[in-house]
């Protein structure tokens, strides 16, 4: 899904990297030049029968540019029945109110005309009295067969990237932070969250209060509503889940504490009260998003042996990169992703030990380069050159996995001890701010650059962002463990060593990933089936392993084990472990009719969102990436 308009013109005179067009987010209608909101009230009945939320959402506005005369908010199949603007002190006054012409991509834009009475206000409340559909692009309604338990139904949010307009009518764009409040109704015997100030014992009554009192982009509004309870990790973390999963989600995920604590420790203060996390049904389509207190994460990652927290880590960590210091338009993304996978790394070397981050450090590097071969190099830069990519998918994980290897290279280049007060300080600096690419870059230049001279210099940085693939002075990810697996995939392949004697006892989860990365590409159907049977791959537990070894059964048309390639696209609506299979299934030359009927039996089950990515697999072979 890329749009293959809106490269920028460079020329001398007109810097590119100073163009106010690639300031602008360009997946937005509002007109926060004129208007921005300060502070939003939400009042909301989620109502499972008809699958819709209907409420209230009351915007305070300040007024920036005293000529506008209107407030263009964006939504997206959202049915609104009333507007009335009030000021102070004229009250409400009487509001005419338009839904523009509807864009596939980016929803319909609100224009609420201003009444002359409320001219000369400095801020203004527009109250907005409206109905989601149940086609929502955020939202997930799963019905109780679809939940862990299977009594009761579940509702969840997926907001990132320019989602929130399904939910709620506002100012949806990163460019601009709100403080919350909201008042949330359900059936008694559920539990609504949100990304807010949950309190772990609250009442079950059927009525909910909240209130986010740091302000945040529209892209962390979240809610969820279901059959929750809670159970503690230490004193400011704890976990959110349905009672069938409470218990292996709180071992899963007993380190969190540990990883809260050494955060503040290496990042500074965490400035959002509790971190809790929530679990969701296995629908929600990614693996973990980071709404602020209250991370939501895919119950995939319940492996019973902690190999998959890194997860974790990551969406602890987006804390400080991206919901303390954001990016200001989604070109930017890299400030958030990028440096969210280096805090990631950071983490994961003081919690578990270098091995282990050094393996994952691997993996994603060769994910990476896989992005380089099929993502036109246009957009392989960090913050590419254009007004126009897909939020979404674009860049695939371009902004995750190089941007984490720029920070390896700065920090390899300066040393961890200036490196790590560096990090400190832009957290505090730009707390509660956003900016971009371009604000970072003199930023650094200004802290690190010019300060330690001699060392890179701003066109060595500048490389990484506006270049595609990666520099050649780049610090490429190794690791022992991962080089021996190899060797033993090869040595295997070629039959110098039985599945037998394969060392799998003391293998990681990403161990064995590697390991059926590496296979010969031409094995037969017998050594396929004895590698499945000898590391039990197709009846795994370990959801990435699961991914790995069914992108090469489809690859490979292993048909043995379709069944459980089946099952696995079932079972699962997480987007990276259902899709590359998908593709791999619709690229094999033989399988595009069995992919076409696997989707269609298993869509129903998908998030809207999920369906989104996948759906273009099927329609049309340029989609297929
Ligand atoms: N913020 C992202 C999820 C996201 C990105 C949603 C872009 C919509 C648009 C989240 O923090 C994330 O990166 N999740 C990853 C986790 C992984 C990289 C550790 C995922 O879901 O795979
Ligand atoms: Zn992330």
């Amino acid at each position: 899904m890329l749009f293959a308009s809106g490269i920028v013109a460079c020329s001398p005179e007109n810097a590119p990297d100073r163009d106010p067009a690639l300031a602008r987010d360009h997946y937005s209608f509002a007109n926060v030049e004129h208007f921005v909101t300060d502070h939003l009230h939400l009042v909301l009945r989620v109502d499972f029968e008809r699958e819709v939320l209907r409420g209230t959402a009351i915007l305070r506005m300040r007024q920036l540019d005293p000529d506008a005369r209107e407030i263009v908010l964006d939504t997206r199949d959202l049915t609104i029945e009333s507007v009335v603007v009030a000021t102070d002190p004229s009250g409400p006054l009487d509001t005419e109110f338009e839904l523009g012409e509807t864009d596939a991509y980016l929803g319909t834009p609100l224009a609420i005309r201003l009444p002359d009475a409320a001219a000369d206000a400095d801020a203004v409340t527009v109250t907005i009295y409206y109905e989601t559909s149940p086609d929502s692009t955020a939202l997930g309604w799963l019905p109780p067969e679809l939940t862990a338990g299977g009594e009761h139904p579940f509702l969840f949010s997926q907001s990132q990237a320019i989602h929130a307009r399904s939910w709620i009518p506002l100012q949806d764009t990163p460019a601009i932070r709100i403080n919350y409040s909201a008042r949330v109704h359900t059936p008694p015997e559920l539990l609504a969250v949100m990304s807010a100030d949950n309190v772990p014992d609250v009442e079950r009554t059927g009525v909910y209060e909240f209130e986010m009192p740091q302000p945040i982009p529209s892209y962390l509004m979240a809610i969820a509503a279901g059959n929750l309870h809670f159970a503690a990790i230490g004193d400011d973390t704890g976990v959110y889940a349905e009672p069938e999963l409470l218990e292996a989600s709180a071992s899963e995920f007993a380190d969190t504490q540990a990883m809260f604590e050494t955060a503040e420790a290496m990042f500074g203060p965490y400035q959002w009260g509790r971190y809790d996390l929530l679990i969701l049904p296995p629908s929600f389509p990614y693996g973990g998003m980071e709404n602020p207190r209250l991370s939501f994460l895919t119950p995939s990652l319940l492996a019973g042996d902690r190999s998959l927290v890194s997860v974790v880590a990551h969406e602890l960590a987006h804390s400080w990169s991206g919901n303390l210091v954001t990016n200001k338009t989604w070109r930017d993304g890299w400030l958030n992703e990028g440096w969210t996978s280096y805090l990631e790394y950071r983490l994961m070397q003081v919690i578990y030990d270098e091995d282990r981050a050094a393996e994952e450090n691997l993996l994603n590097y060769e994910e990476l380069l896989l992005n380089f071969e099929r993502i036109d190099p246009k957009y392989q830069a960090l913050a590419p050159r254009i007004t126009e990519l897909d939020p979404e998918s674009g860049q695939g994980t371009i902004a995750y996995h190089k941007g984490n290897l720029f920070l390896q290279y700065l920090e390899h280049a300066y040393g961890r001890e200036i490196f790590d007060q560096f990090i400190t300080d832009y957290f505090s600096d730009f707390a509660f701010q956003v900016i971009t690419t371009e604000d970072f870059v003199d930023y650094l230049d200004q802290r690190l650059l010019s300060v330690h001279h001699g060392i890179l210099t701003r066109e060595q940085v500048e490389r990484w962002m506006y270049e595609p693939g990666l520099p050649d002075d780049a610090v490429i990810p190794t690791s022992r463990n991962l080089d021996d697996a190899a060797e033993l995939a090869a040595m295997w392949s070629r039959g110098e060593v039985d599945a037998a004697e394969l060392p799998v006892a003391d293998w990681s989860a990403q161990t064995t990933i590697h390991f059926i990365n590496a296979l010969d590409p031409d094995l037969s159907t017998e050594k396929l089936v004895e590698i499945d049977r000898t590391l039990g791959l197709s009846d795994t537990k370990n959801a990435e392993i699961g991914r790995t070894w069914f992108i090469q059964v489809a690859k490979r048309r292993h048909e043995p084990a379709y069944e459980q390639m089946a099952e696995h696209l079932r079972k699962f609506g997480r987007v990276r472990l259902i899709r590359p299979i998908y593709v791999a299934l619709a690229e094999n030359g033989h399988d595009m009719q069995l992919a076409r009927e696997l989707f269609d039996a298993a869509r129903g089950a998908y998030h809207p969102i999920a369906n989104a990515y996948i759906g273009p697999v099927f329609e049309d072979d340029d989609a297929v990436e």
